[in-house]
C-alpha cells in the first residue's frame, strides 16, 4: 500500500510499505477513505519529537472496515468508522477513570509513572513515534487499529467524512481544552493560536456558553478565519499592546479563561532562539507565560498546545500571585467523542468550515511543506487515499 512515511527532520514521502495485518485479537484494519494532517505532525517533522526509524505518519484518519479481529464485539466488517488518536484498552486503571490518554496497556516499551522526557511516557497514540508505542498511522491507504472495542465509532452514511474527521482528534482537544479551562455561560476566553486546534475550542468556547470568544494570532489570514467562521474577536499576538487590549475588554481585570492551542513552536525572536540553546530548551514557553499574563487573578489556564521541553525562568511567582488554576495534557477522546458526536448530528456545530486543502495522499509530501510554512492560506489539509 502507499503511505506517507517520516524517514528524518524534514524528509516525509509517500512510499510503498507493506499492508497492516491483523496483529492482536482486538484489532481490526480500516481502509482509510480521508486523513488530516495536525500541528501535532509537524513537532515530528520537525524534530521536537525525536523519531530514528521510519514511521508511518497520521493519527487524524476514518474509513472503512475491511477485517476484524476475532476479540472484536462493537465492530463489523464493512462499518465505517471515526478513530481516536489515543489508543487505549478500556479496562485499565486509567481507562476505567476516563482518562485514556494516560492508558497503561498500550505503550509497553515506553510507559512509565514518571512522566520525564524520555522514559515513563503515556498510553500509545497513532504515528506518533517510538516514544507513544510506535504505532504505524493513518495517513495511508490502510491503517492497523488496535483496541477496536474501545477507540472506532461507527458513523452512519448520511454524515459525510468532513462532518466528522475532526472527532478523531481536534474538536475533542478544543473541548478538553475549553473544558479544563472551566469555561461556563458568561465566561470571557481568550484562546491562543487560531490554527486548527483553536479554531475548535473557538467552537467548544461558544458551546459551552461563553460570552467573549477572543482569538490571538500572529497571522492575519488566521484571524479572519477565526472572525469569519467562528465570530471571535481577534487581536494579533504581534501587537505590542496585546496585554492592555485584552484587559480593556475585561474590565481591567483579564480573561476568566486562558487556553494555549499553540505549545513550544510559537513563533521566536531571535534573543528567544539564543536562550533556547543556552539552556537546552526546546522552542519555547513563551505562550503559556501569555495565557499567565492575559488571565485574571483566580482565573483558569488550559494548556493543549503540546510540550516537549523544560524551560528556566518559569513565572511560577505569578501563578502563586495570581491565585490560578491550571491543567494540561493529551485530550481524552474517548471520554468527549459520544457527546460531540451527537451535537454534530445536532447540526449545533460545523467542523469542515476550518479545511482549505484537499489533496491526494500522494501529494502528502508538498502538503506538510504548505502547511508548516502557512502558505497559500492553509490552516487544515485533509488527504484522500
Ligand atoms: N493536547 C492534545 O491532545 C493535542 C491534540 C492536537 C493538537 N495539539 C497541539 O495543539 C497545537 C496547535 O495545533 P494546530 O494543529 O492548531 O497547529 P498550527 O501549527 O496550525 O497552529 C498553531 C497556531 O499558533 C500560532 N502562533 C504561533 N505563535 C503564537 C503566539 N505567540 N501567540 C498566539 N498564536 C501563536 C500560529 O501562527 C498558528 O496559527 C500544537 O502544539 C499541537 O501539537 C494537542
Ligand atoms: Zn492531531
Ligand atoms: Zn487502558
Amino acid at each position: 500500500m502507499k503511505a506517507a512515511v517520516f524517514h528524518k527532520i524534514g524528509d516525509i514521502s509517500v512510499d510503498n510499505v507493506d499492508d497492516p495485518r491483523i496483529e492482536g485479537a482486538e484489532d481490526i484494519i480500516v481502509r482509510v477513505t480521508s486523513t488530516a494532517i495536525c500541528g501535532s505532525d509537524l513537532h515530528i517533522y520537525n524534530g521536537f519529537f525525536p523519531q530514528l526509524k521510519d514511521m508511518i505518519m497520521g493519527h487524524e484518519f476514518m474509513g472503512v472496515v475491511e477485517e476484524v479481529g476475532p476479540a472484536v464485539t462493537k465492530i463489523q466488517k464493512g462499518d465505517r468508522v471515526v478513530v481516536p488518536f489515543v489508543i487505549a484498552c478500556g479496562a485499565c486503571f486509567f481507562c476505567s477513570h476516563n482518562q485514556h490518554a494516560h492508558c497503561e496497556t498500550t505503550n509497553p516499551e515506553m510507559y512509565g509513572p514518571e512522566g520525564h522526557l524520555t522514559k515513563g511516557k503515556g498510553g500509545g497514540l497513532f504515528g506518533f513515534t517510538d516514544m507513544y508505542g510506535g504505532y504505524s498511522g493513518g495517513q495511508a491507504e490502510y491503517v492497523r487499529v488496535p483496541m477496536a472495542n474501545t477507540g472506532p465509532r461507527v458513523i452512519p452514511e448520511e454524515l459525510t467524512d468532513d462532518q466528522v474527521l475532526f472527532l478523531t482528534d481536534i474538536f475533542p482537544t478544543g473541548w478538553s481544552a475549553v473544558r479544563w479551562a472551566k469555561v461556563k455561560p458568561g465566561s470571557s476566553v481568550a484562546i491562543f493560536g487560531s490554527g486548527p486546534v483553536g479554531l475548535m475550542a473557538q467552537k467548544a468556547a461558544w458551546l459551552n456558553g461563553a460570552e467573549r470568544v477572543i482569538a490571538i494570532d500572529p497571522l492575519d489570514y488566521r484571524l479572519e478565519k477565526a472572525k469569519s467562521i467562528n465570530n471571535a474577536e481577534i487581536l494579533n499576538a504581534k501587537d505590542e499592546h496585546l496585554m492592555d487590549k485584552i484587559r480593556e475588554m475585561t474590565d481591567g481585570r483579564g480573561v476568566d479563561c486562558a487556553i494555549d492551542a499553540v505549545g513550544m513552536e510559537a513563533d521566536r525572536t531571535f534573543m528567544d532562539k539564543v536562550k533556547a540553546v543556552v539552556n537546552l530548551e526546546k522552542g519555547s514557553c513563551e505562550v503559556i507565560e501569555m495565557c499567565i499574563e492575559a488571565v485574571r487573578r483566580g482565573g483558569n489556564v488550559s494548556v493543549v498546545g503540546v510540550y516537549g521541553s523544560n524551560y528556566d525562568n518559569f513565572p511560577i511567582h505569578q501563578i502563586f500571585e495570581k491565585g490560578l488554576n491550571m491543567r494540561f495534557g493529551q485530550a481524552y477522546v474517548q471520554k468527549y467523542i459520544d457527546e460531540l458526536f451527537r451535537i454534530v448530528q445536532d447540526g449545533k456545530v460545523t467542523l469542515n468550515d476550518i479545511i482549505t486543502h484537499r489533496l491526494p495522499l500522494s501529494d502528502a509530501s508538498r502538503a506538510y511543506d504548505m502547511f508548516k510554512k502557512k502558505e497559500d492560506d492553509c490552516v487544515k489539509v485533509v488527504l484522500t487515499p
